[in-house]
């Protein structure tokens, strides 16, 4: 991999530890995947946040760091809403190392704003072109496929690494030949909602790391994008799809040869399948709400009282933009929790059974979690509260 004279110099320690450090790790990757130089970015979204998922070793790791990232760099979600944690059934240990994960990232220069849609917090740190590096796989779904950026799925200490250097290996989805699909996905029904999130999730268990083309009857929105994307990360590998007529990309290419059809029925079967008889917790917001899916999530609870534990993810800024809505939210007995999620915080894991509208989170809640999920449309969700 070629390297400036001043990349060689940070390699060789003239900056000091922590940048060579980085230096490494990104050119280790660069190395492995065979990238021909380093390549500038835009910002970086950095996972291994939960003290839950990174521990002491992780905590340890970003302590021993010194300086200052170098482009807008923002937090995945932590193992708690930063504030309410007690509400969530966090016990003091967990809060105390949870809040020395975000003091050190703090230290660091990144923004401790905890979410896996930062494209709704700030569209600067994402438009077309761009390159990033970002690590949740939500995020990189949304960043490749939905705002026509560029960027691997970085993990989270090659995430921190690019946002101290302000750059990463230039291979995998930075190239445009890696940016092609190869599979089109004819969908021969309609779908809308809570469907992306079934759709996705039987698409990323059979393409993998593939790039699919989708060819949908109707045209889907943002939000259904969102869900398509997070599920077929989840399931499977993906972090770039195109959409017929639809993603900034797609108009480039021709929809490739081999073709999977989804009827249907194999849609219906995912909830079918996925429909427990008893649930404890309802928990929507994988990826996190966006303003428009609370303010939805507001009027289907309106005047209603909710007997089950419901959570509903957002990140900071989306709930303190939308006051009115988090206050009817809450007048139902749900909680509107931020900095988190319900897969990577602790607090998951006394439940017995997680209803929720995600493809995602169905498939990560049982791994990362060790508790049952189900999947429902958000309306179903929330009647699943047993509405009085
Ligand atoms: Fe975000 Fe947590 Fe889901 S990080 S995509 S809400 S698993």
């Amino acid at each position: 991999m070629h390297l400036t004279r001043e990349e060689e110099a940070i390699l060789n320690g003239e900056s000091g530890p922590t940048l060579q450090k980085a230096m490494e790790i990104i050119t280790a990757l660069g190395d492995i995947y065979k990238a021909d130089s380093l390549v500038p970015i835009k910002s970086a979204q950095i996972a291994g946040v939960s003290y839950k998922t990174i521990g002491d070793a992780g905590l340890e790791w970003i302590s021993d760091l010194e300086g200052k990232v170098v482009v807008p760099s923002i937090l995945n979600p932590a193992g708690m809403d930063l504030e309410r944690w007690r509400e969530m059934g966090i016990d003091e240990e967990f809060a105390a190392r949870q809040t020395r994960i975000i003091e050190a990232y703090r230290q660091l220069g990144v923004r401790c704003e905890c979410t896996c849609t930062p494209y709704y917090i700030d569209p600067a740190l994402a438009s077309y072109g761009d390159h990033l590096a970002w690590s949740e796989s939500s995020a990189v779904s949304y960043a490749n496929s939905v705002i026509g950026a560029r960027t691997n799925r970085e993990g989270g200490p090659s995430a921190l690494a690019a946002a101290l250097i302000g750059k990463t290996a230039n291979y995998g989805y930075h190239l445009d030949e890696k940016r092609v699909p190869v599979i089109t996905v004819h969908v021969d029904c309609h779908v809308s909602g809570a469907d992306f999130g079934a759709l996705g999730y039987l698409i990323g268990a059979q393409v993998g790391a593939d790039v699919p083309m989708f060819r949908l009857r109707s045209r889907p929105n943002d939000l259904e994008l969102k869900a398509l994307g997070a599920a077929m990360a989840a399931s499977g590998a993906v972090a770039l799809y195109h959409v017929e007529g639809v993603t900034p990309e797609s108009d480039s290419y021709q929809a490739p040869a081999e073709t999977i059809t989804i009827e249907r029925s194999q849609i219906d079967e995912v909830f079918e399948k996925n429909c427990p008889e008893e649930v404890d917790l309802i928990a929507l917001g994988c990826p996190h709400y966006s303003a428009e899916e609370l303010e939805a999530a507001a009027n289907l609870l309106e005047g209603v009282t909710m007997n089950k534990e419901v959570w509903i993810c957002t990140s900071r800024q989306v709930r303190d933009k939308n006051p009115d809505a988090v206050h009817r939210i809450e007048a139902s007995g749900a909680r509107v929790f931020v900095d988190t999620c319900m897969v990577v915080s602790p607090a998951t894991e006394r439940f017995g059974c997680v209803l929720t509208d995600s493809g995602k989170a169905l498939k990560y809640i049982p791994g990362m979690c060790g508790v049952g999920a189900g999947l429902a449309s958000t309306r179903d969700c929330l009647k699943g509260g047993d509405i009085d």
